[in-house]
């Protein structure tokens, strides 16, 4: 396959070849490697770039299509979503894929997916988008095969709640999900239109009927699903393909399988069987394998049987598949206690990964992985406790085993294969003096994770079976199976000593007590398992759910009711099962709700209102242009960093493997080829700069040490993976690793005096004032990765006379072209960088993109060749060192009543290797931790330099942290004054006056301090008094969930910062606008293009009404708009409006003597004539800007309040939001509706 061919000719494929359609397009490939995936054909080999790179593991959906396979037998086709990072190519042969410029386009028209998207503002940044529409198309295209009835015109089959969860386990970074809930929720037959949320489509109170006809129609004609003529034949025989130096064989009966197992094949250590390849997500296996076994075209392996004892269920079928079996039981005879036990299973099963993963992950694989590699496996738990037996054979003996067995054995050999599973049918049995009849069957199944709906693997996962019957005194446990899971064992465990110990007893408080203690015992994660304490304290929390209503139907039965006992009360044991499943979601309900109420005028028309964000629509077809869709020029190489793995090491050498796979190297760059004139810079920011390369010294964990580059990004992944890096750390000194061994070898950036924030009043005095105090009390903040969508990403490209053109995904384009031609010694005027839009930013691609767009300018400049990266997720991850961790110790003096009189702090913040920007963090610290008036406030902050990576800016750096501080200062008052913390706060909020002390000119006119008006309202507005009532009530009455309500103020301190702007009007009356700022998903083009269409309209002529949609912000170029400065801090769309607002002002201006000269001549002239003739009479139509802020009008604070109703599970501290209510002061919104983005 060649890098940038599409297609091969017929004649050369032959019959071995891969065919498949994209979008209706024949795909016919005879040579490629056969561990190619989906998303890579795609992205490095197609147009359709749609289809984005996010994590590269099933984690996020960035990278979903709609597959669609063909049944000849049936003559149906199925559709359903699959993640293209881990599909391999190979295995598509015969299938039809739909990516989302496939549905609609701008050329040809949006789908209404993607208008509805667009419309509901459902994107920011946009990375995600395609990847949610083709999630909720494959949801739509599945919901219209089925026999429901016709839905009313303009709606589909899919129910609200189907709606909502197509996109369960597609990740957004920047968007609130209620948006995006809503886009799909409108297709819903039973949706209620009320229900919806802002849009551009209707007006609050709008009739019904007059909602229905605005919005995009969607009529299921089966346009894009239809499935393509030239591959029915295909689907009739897999083929098994015969590529050049490898193969992907389908064999298709058990035989043929044995006899490739059985061949010399198996001992090529390149041989991989597969299935959905979805394991590769976990396991992230770098090698390439170059022959594979598809398992999928076995009959064994594929069917499902179902008869009285069970269900058996071939090792290749999907998860997905399995819980429809599952949950379709009911077609025969199972008994009750069976059907709900297969139920369960398949409730849990949905909590695995996500559809897309489901889809094509298949039950055998999942088991294998268990086996093979111990995987924290779900599928394993739950099966174990039900007591399935599985099938495998190896060579030609074939043998059923139960799956305890099957896991406890050595890991499977590579001829052994799974062939399937049976899912026994149970029944109560009861015990040997007491008959079934009068016993019960439970079975409840439980996993806590970081999500608890999926995407997530567990901390610990448990399943427990247990045969109970009721007697007089209570419930006899006559036989139980209690499984756990996923908690650092090899695989999952059955309990024994705890099922020996609770079988043929009455459950009483005190069995219920020694079982728990014995599961302590039982349940022990190995050493080295992270989070053991908590693993083992949920698997006590599960049991205790699991036994704990039982005790009830006990104690009423001691309580003297023993007559009437009768199977009721063990069905009220049951019912509390449900009741009390206090970790499992109540997923059937509806995740998101939301309401928002806006006032938008028509005073600055368009400015203020609510417009649709600028390129939704091409962001959700995926024609929107990112810097790794750019096509690559040719001879253009790839390049990937090789990192440090040691803080503090001499670099010896860098030795990459020399086997034939990285034949495709072509260079490893490292700060050697820096040519003479330039420096070793990576990065700069006002406080310093950081190297591109470590020269001979490594100073951290994830410096980078070189850059290999090969001819592609594969290429270049495997070498970095595999470059052995020679490091020496004879007679250095040792690292410093934490904050204390800094303090201790006074390792310190400085803060420069100027930006070190002042102390108020006199500590000693305020402390002196008090009625209690709390001395040295700690809070320890960790840090936080970045997760934006897009990762690190540029491409370089060599231009004459030594210049470069460097497309950056980068938040700041103009500091990266000062560091490239710093790097490589030549003029600025020699380097140009482009940036259109980012994936995503959130502070990450400040700094950090800055060594990234350089290494790849380095290397291009030497290799006289175009280079791109697009990094990893783990290298970006270890690169971008994320989150300032801190430590802050306090002591604070208040009054009997709350009031605070002094608070002192002492932070130390672990800024990693280089200052970065975190000479910032005290500023921005106490900026947000003034928000109360401490009385008296004084503060000792040190930023530590250690030798780890450098921390940077992330989503309000220092902000959060100074809040979260704030916060936890006021609770440990309240709590040692056993206050209500809500009056704690209310009592410490500031006055106008206070607050100038503490702010100064900040704080600007008294009018403005809206914080306290706010307060009031939101405690008014969400209820605040009666919902604590609420809470208290709920608290008493639940024993095990507890709910908590707070309200929370914040004040934010903006910096207005000079910003550049360019306007130029064409011919047509269409503009073009170029600013400083970058959009990065924060609605910057959109107020940018209103800001234009409003200040050009006052040149007061006819045709200027929608001069908004004639206009266009254009990519940012360093050498054409120079001085762009950076985008962060909240404030980019604002001096960016305002550098265009002047910009407009001089064109109009220019515009008005010939405006008053046509309408004297002619009448009324409109826009489309006013600019022609400027053109014809020379009238320069481009203006510049730069927009310097007034210094009084620099800095100004920012208002805003929350109440959080939070619930949280004691037992397993799973935890919820029950509501949130926001309100934001954000003065007169230039669009409402980006900024309630910004929000939710
Ligand atoms: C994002 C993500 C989240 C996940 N979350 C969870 C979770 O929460 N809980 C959970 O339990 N699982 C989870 N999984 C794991 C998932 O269930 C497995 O990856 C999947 O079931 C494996 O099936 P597959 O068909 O893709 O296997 P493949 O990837 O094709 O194969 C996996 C391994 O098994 C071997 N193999 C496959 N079938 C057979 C067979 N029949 N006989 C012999 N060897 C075989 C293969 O050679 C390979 O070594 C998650 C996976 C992903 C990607
Ligand atoms: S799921 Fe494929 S890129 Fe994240
Ligand atoms: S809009 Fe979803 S990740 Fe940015």
């Amino acid at each position: 396959m060649e890098e940038n061919g599409t297609k091969c000719p017929p004649s050369e494929a032959g019959n071995g070849s891969l065919v498949f359609a994209v979008n209706g397009e024949k795909f016919e490939l005879a040579t490629l490697d056969p561990s190619t995936t989906l998303l890579q054909f795609f992205r490095y080999h197609t147009r359709f770039k749609s289809v984005k790179l996010g994590c590269g593991e099933g984690g996020c959906g960035a990278c979903v299509v709609m597959l669609s396979k063909y049944n000849p037998e049936l003559d149906q086709v199925e559709d359903f979503s699959v993640s293209s990072c881990l599909t391999l190519l190979c295995s598509v042969n015969g299938c039809s894929i739909t990516t989302s410029e496939g549905l609609g386009n701008s050329k040809d028209g949006f789908h209404p997916i993607h208008q509805r998207f667009a419309g509901f503002h459902a994107s920011q940044c946009g990375y995600c988008t395609p990847g949610m529409c083709m999630s909720f198309f494959s949801a739509l295209a599945k919901a219209e095969k089925t026999n429901r009835p016709e839905p009313p015109p303009g709606f589909s089959k899919l129910t609200v709640s189907e709606a909502e969860k197509a996109i369960a386990g597609n990740l957004c970074r920047c968007t609130g999900y209620r948006p995006i809930a809503d886009a799909c929720k409108s297709f819903a037959a039973d949706v209620d239109l009320e229900d919806l949320g802002l849009n551009s489509f209707w007006r609050k109170g709008e009739p019904k009927e007059v909602k229905l006809s605005r919005l995009p129609l969607y009529t299921p004609d089966g346009r894009f699903s239809r499935f393509p003529e030239f591959l029915k034949g295909r689907s009739k025989s897999p083929k098994s393909l015969h590529l050049e130096n490898s193969s992907w064989y389908t064999p298709t009966t058990l035989e043929e399988l044995r006899s490739l197992l059985n061949s010399n094949l198996i001992e090529n250590d390149k041989l991989r069987l597969v299935v959905g390849n979805t394991g590769m997500g976990y396991y992230k296996e770098l090698d390439n394998y170059d022959r594979y076994i598809d398992l999928r075209y076995l009959s064994e392996l594929q069917t499902i049987r179902r008869n009285h004892h069970g269900i058996e269920i071939g090792a290749a079928v999907t998860i997905s598949k399995v819980i429809a079996c599952l949950k379709d039981a009911d077609t025969l005879n199972y008994s009750t206690d069976g059907k709900q036990v297969f139920e369960k299973l398949a409730n849990h099963m949905e909590k695995i990964a996500s559809g897309f993963i489901r889809n094509s992950a298949s039950i055998g694989g999942n088991l294998v992985m268990a086996q093979r590699k111990s995987f924290p496996s779900d599928i394993a738990t739950i099966l174990l406790a039900v007591g399935s037996i599985v099938s495998i054979t190896t060579g030609h003996k074939h043998e059923s085993i139960t799956l305890e067995e099957f896991l406890t054995r050595p890991p499977m050999d590579s001829r052994s294969v799974l062939l399937s599973v049976q899912i026994p049918h149970l029944e109560p049995k009861g015990n040997g003096n007491n008959s079934g009849s009068n016993s019960k069957l439970v079975f409840e199944t439980y996993r806590a994770a970081p999500r608890p709906l999926g995407n997530a693997l567990p901390y610990l996962n448990a399943a427990f079976l247990a045969d109970v019957s009721h007697q007089v005194s209570g419930v006899l446990v006559n036989n139980i199976q209690l499984v756990f899971g996923a908690y650092g064992t090899k695989h999952a465990t059955r309990a024994r000593k705890v099922e020996e110990y609770l079988s043929g007893r009455m459950l009483s408080a005190s069995v219920l007590y020694e079982a728990v203690k014995l599961v302590k015992v039982d349940v022990m994660p190995a050493v080295g398992t992270s989070h053991a304490a908590y693993r083992t304290s949920l698997a006590i929390g599960f049991l205790f759910q699991f036994l704990s209503p039982f005790l009830r139907v006990g104690s009423v039965a001691c309580g003297g009711l023993s007559n009437g006992l009768t199977g009721d009360l063990l069905k009220d044991s049951l019912e509390n099962h449900r009741d009390t499943s206090l970790c499992q979601w109540e997923y059937s309900k509806l995740l998101l709700s939301a309401k928002q109420e806006l006032k938008s005028s028509k005073e600055y028309h368009p400015v203020g209102e609510p417009i649709t964000k600028s390129g939704a629509a091409i962001q959700a077809s995926g024609e929107a242009v990112y810097v790794d869709d750019i096509p690559s020029p040719p001879n253009c190489l790839h390049g990937a960093f090789i990192y440090s793995t040691k803080p503090l090491a001499r670099v010896k050498g860098v030795d990459l493997e020399s086997n034939n796979q990285l034949s495709g190297v072509a260079a490893l760059i490292s700060y050697k080829d820096i040519p003479e004139q330039g420096e070793n810079v990576g990065s700069k920011a006002m406080f310093g700069s950081e190297p591109l390369f470590a020269d001979d010294l490594t100073r951290c964990a994830g410096q980078q040490i070189a850059f290999v580059v090969a001819n592609t990004q594969k290429f270049a992944d495997i070498a970095a993976n595999s470059a052995l890096v020679k490091y020496d750390t004879a007679n250095l000194d040792p690292p410093i690793l934490t904050i204390e061994e800094a303090v201790e070898r006074s390792s310190f950036f400085q803060v420069p005096p100027f930006l070190y924030p002042k102390q108020v009043g006199d500590f000693s005095k305020g402390m002196a004032e008090a009625d209690h105090k709390i001395l040295s009390a700690e809070i320890k903040l960790p840090s936080q990765y970045y997760f934006y969508m897009e990762t690190q990403t540029a491409l370089a490209v060599p231009d004459e006379d030594n210049c470069m053109v460097v497309y950056s995904s980068i938040q700041c384009p103009e500091l990266t072209h000062s560091v490239i031609a710093t790097c490589l010694g030549v003029p600025e005027h020699n380097i140009r960088v482009i940036t259109r839009r980012v994936g995503g930013g959130f502070g990450g691609k400040a700094i950090k993109a800055m060594p990234v767009a350089t290494a790849c300018a380095l290397a291009a400049h030497k290799l006289r060749r175009p280079v791109r990266t697009y990094l990893n997720r783990k290298t970006d991850t270890i690169l971008s060192g994320g989150r300032h961790p801190m430590k802050i110790t306090y002591s604070v003096g208040f009054k009997s009543n709350g009031k605070v009189t002094a608070l002192h702090l002492d932070i130390l913040i672990n800024a990693g290797i280089s200052a970065d920007i975190s000479p910032l963090m005290p500023a921005n610290i106490i900026g947000a931790l003034k928000k109360y008036n401490w009385g008296a406030l004084s503060f000792d902050i040190k930023v530590c330099k250690t030798n780890h990576s450098s921390k940077s800016a992330m989503r309000a750096p220092g902000d959060a942290q100074g809040s979260f501080i704030a916060e936890a200062v006021i609770e440990h008052v309240a709590s040692i004054l056993s206050m209500e913390v809500d009056s704690v706060r209310n009592l410490n909020l500031h006055t106008f006056q206070t607050l100038n002390v503490f702010y100064g000119e900040s704080a600007g006119e008294a009018l403005e301090y809206t914080l306290t008006d706010m307060w009031e309202k939101l405690g008014a507005s969400s209820c605040l008094l009666q919902r604590k009532e609420m809470i208290e009530q709920f608290n008493q009455i639940n024993k095990w969930k507890k709910r908590g309500i707070s309200r929370v103020p914040i004040i934010y301190e903006v910096t207005l910062r000079p910003t550049p702007g360019k306007v130029s009007i064409l011919s047509d009356g269409s503009i073009v606008v170029e600013v400083g700022g970058i959009e990065i998903g924060q609605g910057l083009w959109t107020k940018v293009k209103q800001m234009t269409a409003f200040a050009l309209s006052s040149i007061g002529c006819s045709g200027t009404e929608n001069l908004v949609e004639k206009v266009r912000v254009v990519q940012a170029d360093t050498l054409s708009l120079v001085q762009g400065g950076f985008t962060a801090g909240s404030t980019t769309s604002e001096s960016s409006c305002e550098a265009v607002r002047l910009c407009c002002n001089v064109l109009v201006e220019r515009l008005a003597p010939l405006k008053s000269k046509l309408e004297e001549q002619v009448g009324p002239v409109n826009w489309d004539v006013l600019i022609l003739q400027a053109h014809y009479q020379s009238v320069n139509l481009a203006a510049n800007s730069y927009y310097v802020p007034d210094s009084s009008f620099m800095r100004y604070l920012n208002y805003g309040v929350a109440v959080s109703e939070v619930e949280i599970n004691i037992l397993t501290g799973e935890a919820k939001i029950v509501q949130a209510d926001i309100l934001y002061d954000s003065g007169q919104s230039m669009n409402p509706a980006v900024d309630l983005g910004q929000a939710n």
